[in-house]
């Protein structure tokens, strides 16, 4: 990793770089099951988390985890700061730079973390913005290697190619050599920009990636089934159109995971809405549904990723 250690995309971090990461999540979960909730690795640490948008996972994981590790988190909604009433990004970020120690946003434009961290002198995370999810994509790979093992798998990712959570796991996993097929509609692919950054990674570690319209061609030969909602924060002014390209095609119901093979996980990075993207019985099925250890992993990987960036 550079110098000032920012997470904005997961494309400025190398394969090991992730898979660091990756040791240090299954270390602290081990310790963190065996009751060792305590670390002084960031003893007289400050973070920031400043969010845009609402969150349960995200916010509770690096709230806890930065507790957890000896720093003091602040949450701060952007609509109760100087933000909300004009304040420039550069002159918030300044101020930051001198208050805390690290910056988790949560932001509704990609440019506004970008902006965020090249005028922050602290680590900027991204706590998701509208076109990446890295912190998600870390732990839905975490959660990969603890349910499967560290082997190359396929994950089928159905449904919204262009959101975050997807642009994020192309990232990911084409570093990692993992194969992924995405299945969506016309109008729905990941961004040309993701893509390319996605098959230039491809070539180097193996990864084969693929961009299909039809969902039970992708589930087929696929170790993990992923889909996130149809209707990502900030689109809910396309819901309407939304919801008639997605359904019935791309829900993630019994009949597609019937297509699958029959030891295959179901993913999702929540908050679901039950009865769109997938029904009742896939995402409570406790045979394949990893949903929850998924959101439990937040956890580990905030821990994980806060020692890595502010680590002395
Ligand atoms: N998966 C995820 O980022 O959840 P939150 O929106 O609750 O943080
Ligand atoms: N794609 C979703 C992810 C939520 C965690 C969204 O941006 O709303």
């Amino acid at each position: 990793m550079k110098e000032k250690r920012d997470v904005l995309t997961l494309q400025e971090m190398s394969p090991s770089d992730i898979l660091a990461v990756m040791d240090k999540c299954f270390e602290l979960k081990d310790e963190w099951r065996r009751g060792l909730r305590r670390r002084s690795d960031l003893e007289g640490k400050y973070l920031c988390l400043l969010f845009e948008k609402p969150s349960t996972r995200t916010r509770l994981a690096f709230e806890v985890a930065a507790a957890s590790l000896g720093a003091y988190p602040v949450y701060a909604s952007s609509s109760e700061l100087q933000l909300a009433r004009g304040e420039a990004i550069p002159d918030t970020a300044k101020v930051l730079s001198r208050l805390v120690d690290c910056v988790v946003a949560r932001v509704k434009a990609h440019s506004t973390i970008e902006e965020l961290a090249s005028c922050s002198s602290i680590p900027v995370i991204n706590g998701l913005s509208d076109l990446h999810h890295p912190t998600q994509a870390l732990t839905d790979v975490f959660t990969m290697f603890e349910v499967k093992g560290k082997k190359k798998f396929k994950v089928a990712f159905i449904g919204d190619g262009g959101a975050n959570t997807c642009h994020s796991l192309l990232i990911c996993c084409s570093k990692l050599g993992l194969d992924v097929d995405v299945a969506c509609p016309q109008g729905f692919r990941p961004k040309a920009e993701v893509l390319s950054l996605a098959d230039e990674n491809s070539k180097k570690s193996g990864s084969q990636i693929r961009i299909l319209e039809d969902p039970t061609q992708a589930v087929r030969d696929a170790d993990f089934i992923y889909v996130d909602v149809f209707v990502s924060m900030g689109f809910e002014g396309e819901r309407e159109l939304r919801l008639r390209k997605f359904l019935p095609k791309f829900q993630v119901n019994k009949r597609l995971v019937e297509e699958a093979p029959e030891d295959y996980v179901f993913m999702h990075c929540l908050p679901a809405r039950r009865g769109e993207e997938v029904t009742d019985d896939v995402m409570d099925d406790p045979e394949h549904s990893a949903v929850w250890v998924q959101s439990e992993n937040k956890l580990h990987v905030a821990r994980a990723l806060l020692t890595t960036v502010l680590g002395r």
